[in-house]
């Protein structure tokens, strides 16, 4: 499917089923697992993004304001060394922090495409049409795609950053990382540059609290999960009966949020024709968010053919975008 409207172009490589698919897929695995889990990506529903999006103002998360006071200080460097005229975004969402790096790639003179890559088409298409109009002359070429699945099928044109921000990578564990810095390599032509948004190693005090926030906003998101398999898969989960866990592994240097049953129980999921016994206690992973160590980033893009051009953070070191160059 193709839709042209201005200078926006929509291409959406996500058959009609696709998401579909891939949640029964994951939601069938994960439960028939020992332990349970549940792959993050499943959060985002209309009410999960509006949680995230509490969750980013919360006073204990604090990986959001110190990217954006990052982004907010070296967008014009980032745009100056990457030199792209061609902007890719994986995940972009509601694409928020991005006019801060199109406003720098316009102010150096070279900025001509922005390409949001996201796999809510509906998100997608209102922030790409938000964006055309905001910048004149610019060609918004967005692309409904799976960025773990489909790098392979996203436009060559240009001299290409891509942008991958907010910490989303720590969401893959090592050998998942591995398998996509290397695949988004391939996808492109030495020179072009990755700008790669990363949480580090802090105080464990810190970590938890940012992920287990007085509000209790952060383990309502965690439930949402549950509301989605209910609504999406026909599933009886009692959400109040799933107490939230925060707890940071500091021998794989991630948090891992849980879902912990507060008694033994059932639960069906019809869409599936299956029923999931829950012990008393039992905890199901819903995501891991890993941590990282500069020497670690250098190390594991350097695995995968970049070298890193720049390294910034903020005054309290709490963050890292790293500019890395193919
Ligand atoms: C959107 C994956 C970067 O790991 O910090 C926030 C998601 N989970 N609070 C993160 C999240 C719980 C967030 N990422």
């Amino acid at each position: 499917m193709s839709v042209s409207q201005s200078a926006v172009h929509l291409v959406n490589h996500l058959g009609h089923d696709y998401l579909r698919q891939a949640l029964e897929n994951d939601v069938r695995t994960g439960l028939t697992s020992t332990p349970k889990w549940l792959p993050p990506k499943w959060f985002y529903d209309a009410a999960g993004s509006d949680l995230f999006s509490q969750i980013t103002r919360l006073p204990e998360y604090y990986p959001t304001r110190r990217e954006l006071a990052i982004l907010r200080r070296e967008a014009l460097d980032i745009a100056t060394r990457s030199g792209a005229d061609t902007l890719v975004e994986l995940g972009s969402g509601t694409s928020e922090k991005t006019v801060l790096l199109l406003d720098a790639l316009s102010s150096t003179g070279t900025l001509r495409t922005y390409t949001p890559v996201d796999v809510d088409a509906v998100t997608l298409g209102d922030a790409a049409r938000r964006l055309a109009a905001r910048y004149p002359g610019l060609a918004v070429q967005a692309v409904c795609a799976d960025f773990e699945h489909h790098l392979a099928l996203l436009p060559r044109e240009g001299r290409r950053m891509v942008a991958f921000l907010g910490g989303t990578i720590g969401n893959l564990d090592p050998a998942a990382r591995e398998v996509f810095l290397k695949e988004l390599r391939g996808t492109l032509r030495s020179g072009d540059t990755f700008l790669l948004g990363a949480d580090l190693v802090k105080d464990t005090g810190r970590l938890v609290a940012a992920y287990d926030d007085a509000a209790g906003v952060t383990a309502a998101f965690n439930r949402n999960v549950l509301h989605v398999v209910n609504r999406e898969l026909d599933a009886d989960f009692e959400p109040d009966a799933f107490d939230h866990v925060a707890i940071y592994d500091a021998r794989q240097d991630w948090i891992e949020m849980r879902l912990r049953a507060s008694r033994a129980m059932r639960v069906r999921v019809g869409g599936l024709g299956l029923t999931v016994p829950f012990a008393a206690g039992e905890e199901m992973r819903t995501e891991i968010s890993a941590k990282f160590r500069p020497e670690g980033l250098r190390k594991e893009l350097a695995a995968a053919g970049f070298t890193v051009n720049h390294h910034y953070t903020d005054p309290t070191g709490d963050f890292s975008l790293v500019l890395a160059r193919a």
